[in-house]
């Protein structure tokens, strides 16, 4: 007998479940060991709706809500100013390493927080007896046109006039006084304006500075035409609600030490501290943890890094705000193989976010994503975010100076508990070395390597990509936001398969003799 083909979905009752296995089958049948994202795929869905209808908002901490889940890692070949104000700008978050003096991590995250501030509210201001040679050299070492002028030469002083570089670009005399040139017939905002309103000011005054003042007339801020046009090109970009300033992350260890870091991070404007141990199940992490939750109430915090559920529970206990997830998955990581201790990355992501997720503690798997498929996978598992080191790294935003191999363009990238990292830890600070518990031995046990990769280009086109791709994927399950995905995971709805080592190779590029695996336009 032949069934009607066009009954063929009523069929699909007579099968006790839905294709694949849902994924706590998924989990507690690959009893041959931990899973790791290679080992599993996830079956297609219904796709209704284009990509570009797919939601990735998503819960970075307790309290802070980002619309793309990517983070960057906190080493020091990843995360400074410059890769963190991109990541904020295209809709994640930068963490800014800690392998560096206090003071030097506090400047970058100040960087960050000034980035593209709405108002700018410590606008480098001059007083009206500053030369025209003095102006000058503000513009080449600043690299800004325009400044205001004010009686007593700071913010908060009455504003006088604009010194622009229309007024000083022909004035051959260097000796003339600022007052002597400046622009007097000004157009400016008052306190209290909004955004909206200060931009059409902006535009009606065609300058590209528009100061605002109290009612006294002195000088409370200014609104930047350059700042306005980079915040109509990024609509995605992590912002503070009130501020509208940029977000920024920073990592810092769980030393006495670091508590005064954390004090001078905190006054530069920090939204969210993670607490970078290799393992983050300790007294250490759990004091630093509690004291950081009764010091600073608002701050919001990352703890970690943990793989079971067992370590979990005592960070969710001392007052994590999120968690952490990943212990030798990383690509430049020997934790594994040195220590014996880890997990592989897919079982980590799910024990602990199968746990933390019931309490409300947003969890970010951290290593080993290597492609956009790890990211779905991280994601389908149970994490909120993911971050990343080595998928970043070698882009224009990391620290570092490109170099020539073999006709190939590269940059340094290193595990922060590689020798190397941790020699420099040495010298300025204790980064890498409380990260593993190392800072009284005297010879280091490595758990990273330090090796190269090569240029990928600016994150400003690469993070789009992910952005893009990771839609894509969703779509292809059937999925519209990270919020379905959860609920269609957690109900079974969306369904896995293990992936045989002849499925992985057959899922990848095979039988040709040679190929160009390019990735993006
Ligand atoms: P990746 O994205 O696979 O390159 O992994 C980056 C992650 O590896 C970081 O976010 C850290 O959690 C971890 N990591 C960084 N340095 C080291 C190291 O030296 N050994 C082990 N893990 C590391």
């Amino acid at each position: 007998m032949t069934f009607d083909t066009t009954k063929a979905t009523s069929y699909l009752s007579e099968y006790k479940s839905k294709d694949g296995l849902d994924i706590k089958t998924l989990i507690d049948s690959s009893n041959f060991g931990g899973l790791t994202y290679n080992d599993f795929l996830i079956l297609p869905g219904l796709i209704d709706f284009p990509s570009t209808a797919v939601s990735l908002e998503t819960k970075l901490t307790k309290k802070i809500t980002l619309k793309s889940p990517f983070l960057s890692s906190p080493m020091d070949t990843v995360t400074e100013e410059n890769m963190a104000i991109h990541m904020a700008l295209l809709g994640g978050i930068g963490i800014i390493h800690h392998n560096c003096t206090a003071e030097e991590q506090a400047e970058m995250v100040k960087k960050v927080k000034k980035y593209e501030n709405g108002f700018i509210n410590d606008p480098v201001v001059v007083g009206p007896d500053y030369t025209v040679g003095e102006v000058k050299k503000m513009k080449s070492v600043l690299g800004f046109t325009s400044f205001p002028v004010t009686e007593n030469g700071k913010v908060g002083g009455k504003l006088l006039g604009m010194i622009t570089a229309r007024d000083v670009q022909f004035h051959e005399d260097d000796s003339s006084k600022v007052e002597e040139i400046m622009t007097k017939d000004l157009i400016t905002g008052k306190v209290g304006i909004d955004l909206t309103e200060g931009n059409l000011l902006l535009r009606k005054s065609k300058k590209g500075k528009l100061p605002i003042i109290d009612n006294e007339g002195n000088l409370v801020s200014l609104i930047s035409l350059t700042d306005l046009q980079k915040n109509l090109s990024y609509p995605l970009a992590s912002k503070s609600f009130d501020s509208k300033q940029l977000l920024c992350g920073a990592a810092i260890g769980t030393m006495e030490a670091d508590k005064e870091r954390l004090s001078k991070l905190v006054e530069a404007g920090l939204d969210v501290v993670v607490i970078d141990s290799s393992n983050g199940s300790s007294t250490f992490q759990i004091n630093m943890l509690k004291w950081i939750k009764s010091t600073y109430p608002d701050l919001q915090v990352i703890a970690g890094n943990v793989v079971t559920r067992e370590q979990a529970a005592l960070l969710i206990e001392s007052g994590a705000d999120a968690l952490r997830i990943g212990m030798g998955s990383g690509s430049i990581c020997i934790t594994q193989e040195v220590m014996a201790c880890g997990r592989p990355q897919g079982t980590a992501v799910y024990a602990v976010t199968e746990f933390a997720n019931k309490f409300g503690v947003p969890c970010i798997a951290d290593g080993g994503i290597g492609n956009i498929g790890h990211i779905s996978k991280a994601l389908a598992l149970g994490a909120s975010c993911v971050m990343m080191g080595g998928l970043l790294a070698g882009t224009s935003e990391t620290p570092g100076e490109y170099f020539y191999r073999d006709g190939q363009r590269l940059k340094t990238y290193r595990g922060m508990g590689s020798v190397d990292a941790m020699q420099q830890t040495k010298s300025n600070a204790n980064a890498s070395t409380s990260r593993y518990f190392s800072e009284s031995d005297k010879v280091f046990v490595a758990q990273g390597v330090s090796g190269s990769v090569m240029d990928k280009g600016s994150i400003t086109k690469f993070i789009p990509y992910l952005y893009n791709g990771l839609q894509h994927s969703l779509q292809d399950i059937g999925i519209k936001s990270l919020t379905e995905l959860r609920t269609k995971v957690n109900g079974g709805d969306v369904r896995f398969e293990f992936r045989t080592a002849s499925a992985q190779l057959e899922g990848g590029v095979h039988g040709l003799l040679s190929y160009e695996k390019k990735l993006h336009n």
